[in-house]
Formats: structure tokens, sequence, C-alpha cells
């Protein structure tokens, strides 16, 4: 794709043949937000010196998005950075922290009750700082930036890792930490190392059951969770033109599921019909405008993707992903013999559909010809319990207005609040046993489906797929079901049987309905509204600067955990009930690594617990954290191969580094993670040998060797002497992947108070 070759960013003025003229985008207006264009500048560069995978970017994002859960600690954070304005457009959405029981009325109900103080905070933080803020309702940040915000060529950071769903409408959309946010919204440029590009070359056209959900589940199984990181992919090929943009925004937003810093497809008649079905004329004629010359993808020169695969789209199989992993990939014709192998609960015990990932028009518009082939051949309801999550408040309006949620509705279905729900754990889930880690399956349209994800249930199995599959396995109630061989079984006394036939889809509505009006402008220059923040809550907390580096303190620091396989940041920072204290730094610390697994602990009852060094007991990890906290004795915490996956939370590099920890040693990390562990002054290090992990034993004491001042520089290594409660001590060699300027973060401890130091100085 002919976006900036080094710096994959499209409005760069490097580029400037053929680049969009600064000023020529002053005339558009996004339909909600401020008009406001921050450039790339990178002509401080020797361009011929920046190399893929090395060279530290310094960006200037287009604009900025936050939802509830990322944007009251992100504002806290710029907060006391003591800037008085947002310095780039930026919008928060009340998307994450509104619970999913009852039904969408209800349940907002509940919200402004349970969340008004946050809510009011968010809100009052908005006017002050010049941020357009989308109240409870409005709908899922990516759906409700894809409906307003996101143009080709543009680029966004986000502080959720599906950001890259704006890669739909060819906008570079990346997921990023609260502190990388606020980076931005200071005016400082915003830091990302060069990514590499994997180019994915679509042929063929999608058909039958088939659908774009399938190339990323597909792509997951090939590359794994970890395989995007560092890279972008971007997709190319005459099978991108076959494509509606929302279902390319699925793909991209899933491609947060292999851990790539973005994911992009080039601009495409499909994105004009979408952005001029949205409003939004005036993009499409500038990218029409520029498509030639710099929208369009790099067919002919492969030799500009570091990686290419290959993806026949006609000889395409639907796929189910999962449990537990969304890299576990199952073409369908091979789930029913998976599934009675495993040790799987068979029965689906619900089905959900929607979300940012699929509750587009034509994912609709698919479950409801489901519904009506169901309901013609005398089943006129669900098997399953079934419930749908609109992802904004314009698409819920849509598909009412067409009556498809009513349709929906008349077979059994519960219809959410546009928000995010059971899909990130905001589920007060009452039909099974949640406490008592009852075995469930479950299958969704969502993206993630990491353990406990949706429920805090370890034991609740959770399969992704596309939704007409979910609403399909919603009438046949099991997993070993293939809507494309198998008919329904009908219920006992009932003559009929069906066996679908597969959805036609409809890329766009008649028109988009708009909705409530659900968006607070951002305030004009010099409001003087005030933010106030109850120093009794339990919900909010200012922060307050964390010390800067002591030296010495990697000495014989204690080993706080040896966290064992996958840990994600739902691991080290548990969603569901916790997100009530995602403003609440030291109440949200209480849940640090409470569903990770302890190697020395061989026991699934015992997630989250470790034995503390100072009474050799056993107890939760934030209360050994603190204990030792309190007695002023560092600790690390050694973690597995790409340590800290998934979402983009910061609470899970925040809360270690307030309970007192140092440096978490692991074999790998993923790239949002690291990042913010370094962004909170928290040290993360790689082992040279990724067998010296097993080396680690309880009790060990861990001091590095080259961490102070002269000796830690870009590139140098770090020597691990680790002494053992019995025997002999021995020697590791670690490695940091610190430059430069991220250096200074360390010593300053933490990266907000390295900015505010350079901004006072
Ligand atoms: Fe929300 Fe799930 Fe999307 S948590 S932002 S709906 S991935």
């Amino acid at each position: 794709m002919k976006l900036c070759t080094i710096c994959t960013v499209y409005y760069c003025p490097v580029r400037e043949k053929g680049g969009f003229a600064p000023g020529a985008l002053e005339n558009l207006q996004p339909t909600k937000s401020l008009r406001h264009l921050i450039f790339t500048d990178h002509k401080e560069w020797d361009l011929n010196h920046i190399q893929r995978g090395h060279t530290i970017l310094r960006l200037r994002p287009d604009r900025v998005a936050c939802h509830d859960a990322t944007a009251t600690m992100a504002i806290l954070q710029f907060i006391s950075a003591g800037i008085p304005r947002v310095a780039v457009p930026t919008t928060v959405h009340s998307d994450h922290l509104m619970v999913s029981e009852k039904g969408a009325d209800l349940d907002m109900s509940r919200a402004l009750g349970e969340h008004a103080e946050v809510y009011d905070f968010l809100s009052s933080a908005s006017k002050k700082y010049g941020i357009g803020f989308w109240k409870p309702g409005s709908g899922i940040i990516h759906t409700v930036i894809f409906e307003n915000y996101a143009m080709p060529g543009g680029l966004l950071i986000g502080t959720d890792s599906h950001s890259p769903n704006a890669g739909g409408l060819g906008m570079m959309g990346i997921g990023v930490g609260g502190a990388d946010a606020v980076d931005a919204m200071s005016g400082m440029p915003w830091e990302l190392v060069t990514p590499k590009i994997v180019g994915v070359r679509l042929t063929g056209h999608l058909s039958g059951w088939t659908s774009t959900k399938d190339i990323i589940c597909n792509l997951a199984g090939i590359l794994t969770v970890s395989g995007g990181k560092g890279r972008v992919i971007e997709f190319f090929g005459p099978g991108c033109e076959t494509l509606g943009a929302t279902a390319m925004a699925t793909i991209c937003n899933m491609s947060a599921e292999i851990g790539s810093t973005s994911c992009i497809f080039p601009y495409s008649d499909a994105m004009g019909r979408y952005l001029r079905a949205t409003q939004r004329e005036q993009s499409v004629n500038v990218s029409n405008k520029s498509k030639a010359a710099l929208l369009t993808a790099d067919e002919g020169s492969e030799s500009y993707y570091d990686d290419v695969i290959e993806l026949d789209l006609s000889s395409l199989e639907p796929h189910v992903n999962g449990p537990y992993t969304p890299d576990l990939s199952h073409p369908i014709s091979q789930l029913k013999d998976t599934v009675t192998q495993k040790d799987w609960p068979l029965e689906l015990s619900h089905a959900m559909m929607g979300s940012c990932t699929n509750s587009s028009f034509e994912d609709l518009e698919k479950t409801r010809q489901i519904v009506a082939q169901a309901r013609t051949a005398g089943f006129p309801k669900f098997k399953t319990p079934f419930m749908v999550s609109p992802g904004s408040e314009q698409i819920r309006a849509t598909a009412e207005a067409n009556g498809i949620l009513q349709e929906l509705r008349d077979a059994g279905a519960l219809v959410l609040s546009s928000s995010c729900g059971p899909c990130v754990g905001s589920w007060d889930r009452k039909d099974v046993d949640v406490r008592g880690k009852e075995k469930n399956s479950v299958i969704s349209s969502y993206n993630r489906n990491f353990v406990g994800r949706h429920d805090s249930n370890p034991a609740t199995h959770s399969f992704v797929t596309s939704p007409e599959l979910v609403t399909a396995f919603a009438y046949a109630g099991r997993l070993d079901f293939n809507p494309l061989t198998d008919s329904i079984i009908p219920d006992k006394g009932s003559p009929n049987s069906i066996r679908f036939s597969p959805p036609v889809g409809q890329e766009l509505p008649s028109r988009f309905e708009t909705g409530l009006d659900t968006f607070q402008e951002p305030s004009p220059e010099g409001n003087l509204s005030t933010v106030t923040i109850s120093p009794d809550s339990d919900r909010l907390q200012l922060l307050q600067p964390f010390n800067p580096w002591k030296v010495g303190c990697t000495q014989n620091m204690e080993l706080l955990i040896k966290v064992k396989g996958k840990c994600t940041t739902d691991h080290i920072s548990p969603a569901g009930p916790w997100y009530k204290y995602r403003g609440h730094l030291e109440n949200i610390s209480n849940n640090m690594l409470t569903t990770a697994t302890n190697a020395f602990i061989d026991d699934s009852r015992m997630l989250g617990h470790t034995r503390n060094p100072l009474t050799y007991g056993i107890q939760v990890v934030p209360e050994v954290a603190r204990d030792l906290k309190q007695h002023q004795i560092h600790w690390c915490i050694v973690g597995d191969y790409n340590y800290g996956e998934g979402s983009s939370r910061e609470h899970a590099a925040l809360e270690p580094r307030y309970l007192g920890g140092v440096a978490i040693i692991a074999r790998s990390f993923a790239r949002i993670h690291e990042t913010n562990l370094k962004k909170q002054g928290m040290l993360p290090l790689t082992f040279n040998d990724p067998a010296d992990y097993d080396l680690i034993r309880e009790g060990d004491k861990i001091t590095l060797i080259g961490v102070e001042d002269d000796d830690f520089q870009p590139g140098s290594q770090v020597a691990m002497q680790v002494k053992p409660r019995e025997g002999d001590s021995w020697e590791a060699t670690l490695n940091h992947s610190y430059h430069a300027g991220q250096i200074p973060w360390l010593r300053a401890g933490s990266a907000l108070n390295h900015i505010k130091a350079t901004l006072l100085s």
C-alpha cells in the first residue's frame, strides 16, 4: 500500500509527492469532531536510515480515543501533567462499564445509578479539557469511531487493543495504553518502533457460509496470538474489492488477536459507499483524488512486504475458534470430531451476537435471515439463550427501523444496550453458577475468548465465529453441529426440521438512522468548568507520582510469583466486577494476577496465589505484594511467553508498580504491555536463553546487574544473579528493549514524570 513506506502513516508530509497537501484536509468535517489535523513531523530524519523493526518513530496521531474503563486513568494522568487542554482531537466513549443483565433499558438505568460518579467525572473532565464525550448508550468505541471519525489515510491511537478496527476504512488504528494516549493528548510525539509489514493477498470471493470473520479466524490459526507482534497486517489483492467496509473492519478489529500493531485495507469503492452512507462525502472526494497515488496497495511490489500470506477466499471454510484462545482455529468440517474428542461441554449455554466486531447492518441482516428461515420452518424460538449487542446507537436505531431487532426479540433474543457487556465481562450472569465455576460452553461473534473473559468463570468455554454461525448454533443448541451439512433435529412432537441456507449479505441499509443524540461536544477554549474528586471515593483517586528510580533497588529482589503459561492482561488485571475500580489505583490493585497460574502451585483452584516469602504462608498475590511493600522489600515477577498479551489495559502495568514491583522478567512480552510497563517505570526484561525460565525456583532472590545509569544503554544486556533458598547461586543474561528516549522514563519513575519535567524545563 502506498502509505509512507517509512512510517506506515498515510498523512505524512515526507511523502509530499501524491500525499494530501496540508490544508486540503481542513475542509473535511467529520460529523462530530473537532476540525483539527496534526501531521507527522519526520522531516528531521534521514529517511534512508529508517529500518523497520528498529527505528523509533515519533508520530503525531490525528485522533485519540479512550473508553470509560481506560479514560479514567488516562484523564487522571492528563490532569497530573498539568496541561490545560488536549492538543489532539480526543473522544471518550462510555461503553465498558455498563453491566448487561436484563436488556438495554433496565441495564441503562442500573448503569446510570451505579456509575454516576465516573460518568460525571468523565463528562466534566471532557468539558474542561476539550474532549468529545460519548454518553452511555452511544455505542462501543470502535463502532462509533468507524461511523463518525475514521477516514482513509488517518492515524488513530485508541486505549483499546481493538483500535485497528478503523482499518476497514483505510485508517491506521493502533491500540495503546493510557500513558501513550496522554503523550499524544499533551502534544508530545507518540513513539512506535517502525513496524514490519505482513502482506495478506486475498484472491477469489467469499460464498455460502464463509464470511469475513473466517478470514481472520483462519489467519489467527496461522499466525497465532503472537504472530503479528511488531507488524502491521496489510491486505491487498483482488479479493479486497469484494468486501464491504464493515466486513473489512471485522478483520482489522480481530487482528488484535494475533498481537499485530495494526491492520489495514487499501481504499476501495466499498469504503466510499460507507463514507457516503454515513454523511462523509468530503472524505470520499479527498480519498478518491488521492486513491491512485497514496491509498492503494503496492501490488506487484511484493518485496515491499516482510512476509506475504496468500488466502483464496473461494476455498476458505467457515471457522469456529476456541476455547480459551482465539488462535485455536477449527474449520467447521473438523469441529464435530474435535469437540467429541475433547472434554468440552457440548451443550451451548448462551449464544451472543454483535459487539464492536460484528454488529454491522450486514451482520444483523444475516442474523435476521437465519431467524426468518427458522420461523418459516416452524422453529419460532432459539434453543439457546441469545443476546444481541448493537455496536452503536446509530446501528441500533437503524436495525430497529428495519424491523430486525423486533424479529430477533420475537425469536427470544435479549437486546442489550449498545455497549461491550458480555464481550468484556460486564455481564451479571445468572444462568450458570459462576462462583462455583460451573462448566459450560458459549458461542459468540465477539473477538476474544480468554479464560473468564465474559463472565469471570474460568470454566466457561468460549468459542468465536461469524454472526450467522452463532445464530444457526443457537437453534441447534450444541457445539457438534455443522450448519453446512446438518439439519436441526426437531423437538419431541414437532413435525419440522430445518437445514439452513446460507444468508445473503446486504452491505448497507437504505439509510442509516442517527438515533438519540448522545454526544457532548468538546467545549470551546477557555472553558472554566471544574473537575472534582471526592477524597472518600472508592471509584476515583487522584494519582500521586511514582518515586524516581532508586539506586540499588534491584538488589536481592524477592520473587513474587513465577507465572506459568498464558498470562494476558485479563490475568494480570481481571475485568468484570473490577471495572468499577479502574479510576482508583489502590483499590484495583487488589486484583493483580488473581487469575494467573503460579508455576509452583499445581492446583487449578489456587489461581492467583503465591507463597509469602516473609511468612511462608500461601496468600493471594496482591496481599503478598502489599506485605512486601510495607516492609520496603523490592520484588519482581517472572513470566512466560508473550506476557501481557490481549487488551491494552495499563492497569496491568500500574498495579505492580503501585504495589512496589521493580522488574518483570519474561520469556517474551506482548508489545503494548511491554511499553505500558516501561511507561509506568517498571523494568521489563527478557531471558536471553528462554530455558533459564525453567531454572527459577520458589524462594529465589534475584539481583540485576547492569541496570544503573552508565551500564544501562540501548542494546546493553543485564546480568541476573539468582540466589536460591538452598544450593548455589547462578547467573543468566537478560535483554531489554529500551531505546535512548525511554531510559529517562525509568530514571524519572515513569514516563509521565519525565514529560512533566520536560514541559517544566
Ligand atoms: Fe468492547 Fe468487546 Fe469491543 S470489550 S471494545 S465490544 S472487543
